[in-house]
């Protein structure tokens, strides 16, 4: 059985969780909450957590270098993918970076924040998941980009069930090029156009992720780049995907 904390509510599972890996939580350990007040998502933006989603955060202490969070991020995505299939039955698609899609819109999103060693290796990696399960209102504001497991499939979600498997496929994560491979397959971006949101941002078409997890566009000038920055967000033409 998993080593899940169970809330009720709490700010952020990832802070709650920062706290217990300071004081030596062991690989694996994790906290799930029933909802957030202060949730947390990438590029400092804060995470709507109501009720009927999955706030989850594990503890991982894998030996990896900090330069190997782009791909550690991207095996988290796709794990949470067979985490996903394994209980709903349903396979999400990745949007790069990590960003979990179902019908063209966003189901989850995960952050991942690291504490280094002083010789550059990751002391312990705090991944966090947010996934709309049982939400039957999206608020209006996101509605046009976000969607859940219950709107999509109309069945409801065993929240317990889902976070023990989030929290086994992540634990178990080890040989990265497994997990690339299944994360190039759900990846939505690739062979479609997209718009990099760089400092200046510009259109692209989506052809690869390399070893590192970078996304590898080419410009329209025919000119192969790759994004590598986690500051960086790409947005399909016409929608979110
Ligand atoms: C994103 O979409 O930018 C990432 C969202 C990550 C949200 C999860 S919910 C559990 C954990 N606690 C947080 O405060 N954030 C992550």
């Amino acid at each position: 059985m998993e080593n899940i904390l169970v809330l009720n509510t709490v700010d952020s599972t990832n802070d709650y969780a920062k706290h217990l890996a300071k004081q030596g939580a062991a690989h694996g350990t994790a906290v799930l909450a029933k909802s957030q007040t202060a949730g947390r998502g990438r590029m400092g933006r804060s995470f709507l957590s109501p009720e009927g989603g999955l706030y989850l955060s594990v503890i991982l202490r894998p030996q990896r270098r900090a330069e190997e969070l782009l791909a550690l991020t991207a095996c988290l995505a796709a794990a949470a993918c067979d985490a996903v299939e394994e209980v709903c039955h349903i396979r999400p698609g990745v949007k790069w970076v990590n960003d979990l899609i179902l019908g063209s819109k966003k189901l989850a999103g995960i952050l991942t924040e690291l504490s280094l060693t002083p010789d550059g290796f990751v002391d312990y990696a705090v991944c966090g998941i947010g996934i709309n399960c049982n939400t039957e209102c999206i608020a209006p504001e996101l509605r046009e980009m976000a969607t859940s497991i219950l709107l999509e499939t109309g069945k409801t979600t065993d929240i317990g069930l889902l976070a023990q498997a989030v929290v086994r496929h992540w634990s178990a994560i080890t040989d990265p090029t497994v997990y690339l491979r299944k994360y190039r397959s759900d990846c939505v971006n690739l062979g479609k156009p997209v718009r990099v949101l760089a400092a200046e941002p510009y259109t692209a078409t989506a052809v690869d992720v390399d070893a590192s997890g970078a996304l590898v566009v080419l410009t329209q000038s025919g000119e192969e780049r790759r994004i590598s920055s986690g500051e960086v967000s790409v947005r399909g033409l016409y929608g979110y995907v």
